[in-house]
């Protein structure tokens, strides 16, 4: 791989060991890949902090961060201090909610070391958004900038949606960038790998979130890893709506980019979402393509639901107003926990507009920094789930062993306040 100057420094250990081994992690990553050479980066996220030994064993072993002793643990016994981050870095999610951990089932000895990362990671310039939609409070990169972030439905609304540019990335990869400024050159960082692959012909209105996330979910699941293209989207989406699309496509498939033609920055038409390229293949999307993402996603069999799931991604303050409005006046069920993911930093403008109260009130949770399918946090005993994310949909059966129930948010409060699914693709 071909290093700059500052490059070569860094990893000569001019900068100290802590930099020399992030810079080895990322050439030897990068040659791996087949990269040329590293871009500089100023954008991280990075979820890797965590509480669970067992990850902690994991990014010892790859040689990234250990918040916990503050140190910077290598492959072998060599202990080094981290020093502070140089790009400006964001924590994606914890593995718990800092207030309603108790009832998320998490040991206080779990809650300490997560506090005690928390306090780490402040004090090395890592900052602490604790979400999985950046994007939302705050960390909304420019068309064209290149970034490291790791999260599938991050990555493919900065790819997409914002023309920003990054691979998805791993705890490995994003703790060494966070350190250096620097990351492999390759994959969506280049413009030939950003062109569509694959044409996705719309054949009805697609407008409710649920059927955006079917969408994504359908297109995911066809296009795998490549490049969709969407078209025929008359009534332009908005951020709930798109976030919920990509967050569905990276579930079902392992989509990190799409185009929306005449809606994302990199396709203001059919001709600049494909460049070069010619469609490997063009797939429809109707209302039996709908209904077989619909069965797909949905695994729930009993309709006594016993854990309702919101906010994956994490909810915007919109879709928090939206759901208090179903909720408000009514109580969830006695056998019922209704559980609502926002990121934290937001959770501030819910309890000023009273939307925490009204959600309190009605016997759920609004809860930040975590998520069940990730952070593996669930009510005890829960067996069946229902959500309006289909990506929340895809992992619970999988991470939790819930079955899970797939529909909208007015689908998912009545079962909450009901402890029945009744949902059904209208
Ligand atoms: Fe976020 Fe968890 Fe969903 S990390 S995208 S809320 S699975």
């Amino acid at each position: 791989m071909k290093l700059t100057d500052d490059e070569k420094a860094l990893l000569d250990g001019q900068e100290g060991l802590a930099r020399q081994k992030a810079m080895e992690l990322l050439v030897k990553y990068g040659e791996a890949l087949g990269a040329e050479r590293l871009v500089d980066t100023n954008n991280v996220c990075g979820g890797l902090v965590s509480a669970q030994p067992y990850k902690r064993e994991f990014a010892s072993k790859m040689g990234s961060i250990d918040a916990v002793f503050s140190e910077f643990h290598l492959d072998s016994q060599e202990v080094v201090e981290i020093p502070p981050v140089k790009a400006f870095t964001c924590r994606l999610i914890e593995t718990m909610d800092p207030v309603h951990w108790k009832m998320q089932g998490v040991e206080p000895s779990t809650y300490e070391i997560v506090m005690r990362n928390e306090l780490f990671c402040s004090r090395i310039g890592i900052h602490l958004m604790n979400t999985c939609a950046p994007y939302l409070v705050g960390n909304v990169p420019v068309k064209g900038e290149h970034c490291a972030w790791q999260e599938s439905s991050a990555v493919i609304y900065c790819n997409s949606v914002l023309g920003a540019r990054t691979n998805a990335e791993g705890a490995e990869s994003t703790g060494a960038a966070m350190l250096v400024g620097k990351i492999p050159y390759w994959g969506y960082h280049l413009d030939e790998n950003r062109l569509g692959t694959h044409l996705v012909n719309v054949e009805f209105d697609v407008e409710s979130v649920m059927d955006w996330g079917l969408l994504g979910y359908y297109v995911g699941e066809i296009v795998q890893e490549q490049v969709p293209v969407i078209n025929g989207i008359r009534r332009v989406p908005n951020i709930s709506r798109l976030k919920h699309c990509g967050a569905a496509a990276a579930s079902s498939g392992g989509v990190e980019m799409y185009h929306i033609t005449g809606i994302t920055p990199e396709a203001r038409s059919l001709d600049e979402a494909f460049g070069s390229n010619k469609p490997l293949e063009t797939l429809k999307f109707g209302k039996a393509e709908r209904k077989i993402a619909y069965d797909n996603v949905t695994s729930g069999k009993d309709p006594n639901v016993d854990f309702v799931v919101l906010g994956c991604p994490h909810y915007s303050i919109e879709q928090v107003w939206h759901a208090c409005r179903l909720l408000e006046g009514k109580r969830v069920h006695s056998n019922i926990s209704l559980w609502i993911f926002m990121p934290r930093a937001l959770k501030e403008v819910a309890d000023r507009q009273g939307y925490t109260e009204i959600i309190t009130n009605a016997g759920a949770t609004l809860m930040t920094d975590t998520c069940p399918a990730l952070g593996h946090v669930h009510p005890k005993g829960a067996k069946v789930a229902a959500t309006d994310s289909a990506k929340q949909a895809h992992y619970l059966p999988a991470t939790l062993g819930l079955e899970t129930w797939f529909g909208s948010v007015e689908d998912c409060i009545q079962a909450a306040v009901t402890g029945q699914w009744r949902g059904e693709l209208k």
